[in-house]
């Protein structure tokens, strides 16, 4: 394993220009590696930002490649040391047709990408889960901390019509599946909801949260408690099981536990101005949610006001907000 992760050995990254993927790629290129990015249209401005990363001329080769071909996969994934399997739909509301749009490449996907990973001898494979695959547990006692033990309820999603949160605990379940058959070394990272600038020009899903919590105005909204991570903290958390041989299992990925109300009092003291949500209404009770795991391997988080400030700069920058 210390071989593989080795700085200039060829790694993956998969969906390489979505919002957590992009910062990943940074962040690997950064270290030395020599990475294979993979993108459904190469062409697509919306992948333009990735060849300005610092060393991508030199380091970072892009493939076309759909998660449901698995050969364009293949060919993405061969001569590499490890990969990273970031991309999976994360769409910012409910869509027609769930399992066509969502379940399949999730679930599909991630075989594909595993399948290929064993035929091109990959050292080790991180798979980019989510805390959907975790914590969507009515069975859970609301007093007990959520750990890597928790599993998303599948039939509880379903009927709770949560076909993102259903997809990611498939994929994940299958591919830990897939893993103790083929013997297949696989990590999986779980992050709550992820925020942080972007480097990408369109808003992503967990973006847009943040983006209406500031300029919606909602009449009124659930203070529910929200888990956050910081994006650039979740390339560091992929890149560190990656590295650390001893990494091993489930590694849930968060920071900072805060009701959405508290969150708005910090966003209006620095940002008095946008147009915040007037009124709250006491939320579920939720399950707290522990990153203790990921911490013991050395990970380490900032904190939460630099996420937010960061954030919002960048809106601004980008045009989504105005100053
Ligand atoms: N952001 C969060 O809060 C959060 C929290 C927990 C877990 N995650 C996980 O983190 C990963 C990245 O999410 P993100 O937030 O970075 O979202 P994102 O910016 O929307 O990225 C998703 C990526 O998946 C790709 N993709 C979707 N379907 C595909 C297919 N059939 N074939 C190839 N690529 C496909 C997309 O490519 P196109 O650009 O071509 O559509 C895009 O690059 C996902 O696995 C997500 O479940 C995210």
């Amino acid at each position: 394993m210390a071989k593989m992760a080795e700085k200039g050995s060829i790694v993956c990254v998969t969906g390489a220009g979505g919002y957590v993927a992009s910062w990943l790629i940074k962040l690997l290129l950064s270290e030395g590696y020599n990475v294979h990015g993979t993108v459904r249209n190469p062409g697509d401005d919306k992948n333009a930002h990735l060849r300005n990363l610092e060393n991508a001329a030199e380091k970072l080769k892009i493939f076309k490649a759909d998660l449901l071909d698995f050969n364009s996969i293949l060919a993405a994934v061969k001569g590499c040391h490890g990969v990273f399997h970031v991309a999976s739909p994360v769409p910012p509301s409910s869509v027609p047709n769930p399992e066509v749009e969502l379940v399949e490449p999730a679930l599909k996907g991630t075989l594909n990408v595993l399948k290929a990973c064993s035929e091109a001898k990959v050292g080790r494979v991180v798979i980019v889960s989510s805390a959907a695959a975790i914590g969507m547990n009515p069975n859970w006692p609301k007093d007990q901390v959520i750990d890597e033990t928790c599993w998303s309820d599948r039939e509880y999603c379903r009927t709770n019509n949560n076909w993102y949160c259903f997809s990611k605990t498939v994929a994940e379940a299958e591919a830990w599946q897939y893993a103790k058959k083929s013997g297949l070394d696989i990590v999986t990272v779980c992050p709550s909801l992820v925020l942080g600038p972007m480097l990408q020009h369109t808003a992503n899903a967990s973006s847009l949260v943040l983006i209406k919590l500031l300029k919606e105005g909602y009449e009124e909204m659930e203070n529910n408690l929200r888990k956050i991570v910081d994006v650039r903290d979740v390339a560091e958390a992929i890149k560190l099981v990656y590295e650390k041989p001893e990494a091993e299992g489930r590694y849930i990925c968060t920071a900072h536990m805060i009701k959405t109300q508290d969150l708005v009092q910090i966003l209006r003291e620095i940002y008095p101005n946008y147009n915040y949500p007037k009124s709250f209404k006491e939320g579920k009770k939720l399950s707290e949610l522990s990153s203790e795991k990921l911490q013991r391997l050395g990970w380490k988080y900032r904190p939460l006001k630099e996420t937010l400030v960061d954030s919002v700069e960048n809106y601004k920058q980008a045009g989504l907000l105005h100053s």
